[in-house]
C-alpha cells in the first residue's frame, strides 16, 4: 500500500470507474449552492476518520464486553464518542452504535414498547419524519400509530391539540421532532402530555441537534426518557446515528441496540462520531451555529420582501419552507428549475399541502452547507436574488444558464475541502 489511507489516489489506481464518479460528486458539491436542510459538509478530520482501518474490526459488545479479541483502540474511540456526547448534550447515558437515525428510533421504541403497542408522532405530511410512525415504516406497520400536526392558520403545533389526541389516544409513547419544522419545540409542554397520559417521551433532535449542542435551542434531555439524533445533519459529523437515554433506560437501550438489532458497530464510524463531538465542544462550533441561523432568517426575511409566504412566517432555526402556489410554482418544478442553475433544494409538501408529495406546493430551503462554506448575511441576500429570479422563470433555461454562472463565481469564493488534494 504505497498510498496513505483513504486517498483518492489509491482508489483512482484501483477502480477509475468508482474513482470518477467521487471526483464528479465532489466537484457537484464545490460547485452548487447545497440548501438541503438535512445536509452538511463533514470536516476533513470526519471524512479522514471515516475512511481509516477501523472499518475492517469487528467489536460486537460493549467496551469490556465484546464478542472479538483485539479491541483495545476501538475501545479508545468509543469511550471518547459516549464521554464527548455526554458533554456536549449532559445525557445520564448514550449508546453512539446505531447506524443511522431510522436504526436509533427504532432502538428507542423497542427498548421499552411491545408490537402492537400506540405510539403517536407528528405527522409526515405536517413537518414530521417516516419513523415517527407512518404507515410505510416500520413505526407504523409494528405500533399502532396515531399523529398529530400543525395548526391551518398559525401552521406552528397545536399543543393542546396535542393533548386531546394523546388523551383519545392514550399512547404509550409520544414522539417529538421533524425533518421540516422551523420553529422551537416545547420540551416542557410535551413532557406534561406524555406524564398526562403515561407515556414514554422520545425526542428525535436529528435535524436541531447541532443548535442543540450550541445552546441555540432548548434542549429536550432533561425531559425525555429518550432522546435519538442522526450525526450528520447540524451537528456536522459523519452519516450516523446515536441514542440517548435516562440512566434507568440504559440496559434496554444497550441490550437493544446490540444483540436486539444491530450486529458489529461501524467503529470508523464511531472515530468519526467522536472527532465530530469534540469539534462540536469548541467555540468555532457555537459560533458556525449563530450563522446557520442568522442565515436561514435572512434568507426567510428576504423571500419575505420579495411576497413569498414562508409557511409558519419565518423561522427559528435551520430551515424553513416556502410556500410556492401564490407564485403558481410546484415544489417538483422549482427543484428542478433551481437545480439547473446550481442551487440544490428538496420539494416539500406543505401542511395541509393538496398536491400529492411527488410534486408538493412547497421547497425546503435549509442553511447547514452554506454557513459551513463560509457564508454569511450577504450572501444569504443575494441567494435569494438568485432564487427569485430562477423560480420567477422556472422554465427558462438561458435565466438559469445565467444564474448558474453567479452560482459558480460566488461557490468559488468560498472553497470546500481545501485540505484535500484536488481529484
Ligand atoms: C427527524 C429525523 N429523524 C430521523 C431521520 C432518519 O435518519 P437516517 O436517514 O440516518 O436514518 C431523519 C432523516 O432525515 C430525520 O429528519
Amino acid at each position: 500500500m504505497r498510498h496513505p489511507v483513504g486517498t483518492m489516489k489509491a482508489i483512482q489506481e484501483t477502480d477509475h470507474d468508482v474513482w470518477a464518479a467521487i471526483r464528479d460528486e465532489e466537484k457537484r458539491q464545490r460547485e452548487k449552492l447545497v440548501l438541503i436542510a438535512s445536509e452538511n459538509y463533514a470536516s476533513p478530520a470526519v471524512l479522514g476518520a471515516q475512511g481509516c482501518v477501523m472499518t475492517n474490526k469487528y467489536a460486537e459488545g460493549y467496551a469490556g464486553r465484546r464478542y472479538y479479541g483485539g479491541c483495545q483502540h476501538v475501545d479508545t474511540v468509543e469511550a471518547l464518542a459516549i464521554e464527548r456526547a455526554k458533554k456536549l448534550f449532559g445525557c445520564e447515558h448514550v449508546n453512539v452504535q446505531p447506524h443511522s437515525g431510522s436504526s436509533a428510533n427504532m432502538a428507542a421504541y423497542l427498548s421499552v414498547l411491545k408490537p402492537g403497542d400506540a405510539i403517536l408522532g407528528m405527522d409526515l405530511a405536517h413537518g414530521g419524519h417516516l419513523t415517527h410512525g407512518h404507515k410505510v415504516n416500520f413505526s407504523g406497520k409494528l405500533f399502532q400509530s396515531y399523529s398529530y400536526g400543525v395548526d391551518r392558520e398559525t401552521e406552528c403545533i397545536d399543543y393542546d391539540a396535542v393533548q386531546r389526541i394523546a388523551e383519545d389516544c392514550q399512547p404509550r409513547m409520544l414522539v417529538v421532532g421533524a425533518s421540516a419544522y422551523s420553529r422551537i419545540l416545547d420540551f416542557s409542554r410535551f413532557r406534561d402530555i406524555a406524564q398526562a397520559v403515561g407515556a414514554y417521551l422520545l425526542v428525535d433532535i436529528a435535524h436541531i441537534a447541532g443548535l442543540i449542542a450550541a445552546g441555540l435551542h432548548p434542549n429536550p434531555v432533561p425531559y425525555a426518557d429518550f432522546v435519538t439524533t442522526t450525526t450528520h445533519k447540524t451537528l456536522r459529523g459523519p452519516r450516523s446515528g446515536m441514542i440517548m437515554c435516562k440512566a434507568e433506560h440504559a440496559k434496554a437501550v444497550d441490550k437493544i441496540i446490540f444483540p436486539g438489532l444491530q450486529g458489529g458497530p461501524l467503529m470508523h464510524v464511531v472515530a468519526a462520531k467522536a472527532v465530530a463531538f469534540q469539534e462540536a465542544l469548541s467555540p468555532a462550533f457555537t459560533a458556525y451555529q449563530r450563522q446557520v441561523v442568522a442565515n436561514a432568517k435572512t434568507l426567510a426575511e428576504g423571500f419575505l420582501e420579495r411576497g413569498y409566504r414562508v409557511v409558519s412566517g419565518g423561522t427559528d432555526n435551520h430551515l424553513f419552507l416556502l410556500n410556492l402556489t401564490p407564485k403558481g410554482v410546484t415544489g417538483k418544478d422549482a427543484e428542478t428549475g433551481l437545480d439547473a442553475a446550481g442551487i440544490v433544494v428538496n420539494k416539500n409538501a406543505i401542511p395541509y399541502d393538496e398536491k400529492p408529495p411527488a410534486v408538493a406546493s412547497g421547497i425546503r430551503i435549509g442553511t447547514p452547507v452554506v454557513a459551513t462554506r463560509g457564508m454569511g448575511n450577504p450572501d444569504m441576500q443575494a441567494m435569494v436574488a438568485l432564487m427569485d429570479r430562477v423560480l420567477q422563470h422556472v422554465h427558462d433555461a438561458k435565466v438559469q444558464r445565467e444564474v448558474k454562472k453567479d452560482v459558480k463565481a460566488m461557490c468559488a469564493r468560498f472553497p470546500i475541502f481545501h485540505a484535500y488534494q484536488p481529484v
